[in-house]
């Protein structure tokens, strides 16, 4: 029997490289990169997966060609609206994680109308992780601690004590637990400043796969090599 993971996280990477490969442009391999997406939250739900982030955009992809951003902006949108019937079929929730402020106010309203009308469904949580970085997120939430240690001096208060367990509520993936697998595509093996504080324990699996060419059997794959890995947290067993 293969042990399901609760939480996995992917880096989709290579859609740019796919597409090239078949000489498009590279939003051509955004928009199958979008199919992928798919294919995989109903490989989720079918295994009873609980969360299924994407890292769909990272802070530092502000800096691509305004063209690109563009249309992996007007991409998000067409996708928010076009998979509210296929969310809905699969009881699926959706979450928008990330430094959400950047947005267009026509995407984030978007967003906030399917987060809604998908916050009662209680199968797989798909989380779109959109602006997003790992030292945004530490930074936001030592921000945010720090305003509510102040304003409880202020009040002659005792704040909270700066624990690690206390510190990850104020990170933008609180109550959501750690990835316990986290897959990147493209050959590229690195982290690229993604869950930094949350894959302190997760397991890491890359393939050379393209993202647009990693549907159900690629993720099948994936789960399998994680079911062998022994995590031992530190400990021995
Ligand atoms: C990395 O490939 C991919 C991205 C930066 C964008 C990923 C976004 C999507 C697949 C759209 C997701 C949409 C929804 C609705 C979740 P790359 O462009 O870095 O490829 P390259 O490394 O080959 O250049």
């Amino acid at each position: 029997m293969t042990e399901v993971p609760q939480h996995v996280t992917i880096i989709m990477d290579g859609n740019g490289r796919w597409a090239r490969k078949q000489g498009k442009q590279r939003l051509f391999g955004h928009k199958e990169g979008v199919e992928s997406v798919r294919a995989c939250l109903e490989f989720a739900v079918e295994k009873g997966i609980r969360y299924l982030s994407v890292f769909a955009f990272s802070e530092e992809n502000w800096n691509r060609p305004e063209e690109e951003v563009s249309g992996l902006m007007a991409l998000m949108f067409k996708s928010v609206l076009n998979e509210e019937k296929t969310f809905m079929r699969n009881n699926v929730r959706f979450r928008v994680i990330g430094d959400v402020s950047r947005l267009k106010p026509d995407l984030l309203r978007v967003i906030r109308g399917l987060e809604e009308r998908t916050a009662a469904n209680t199968g797989t949580t798909l989380i779109v992780m959109l602006s997003y970085s790992g030292k945004w997120d530490i930074t936001q939430a030592a921000q945010r601690y720090a305003q509510d240690a102040l304003a409880a001096q202020r009040e002659a208060r005792e704040p909270a004590p700066l624990t690690e367990e206390n510190f990850a509520t104020y990170l933008s993936t609180a109550g959501i637990p750690d990835p316990d697998l986290m897959i990147r595509t493209s050959g590229e093996q690195r982290i690229s400043n993604y869950m930094l504080w949350q894959c302190a324990y997760t397991e890491f699996y890359y393939t050379d796969v393209l993202w647009p060419d990693f549907r159900k059997n690629e993720f099948a794959r994936a789960l399998e090599a994680f079911s062998t890995r022994d995590r031992r947290y530190g400990k021995i067993k």
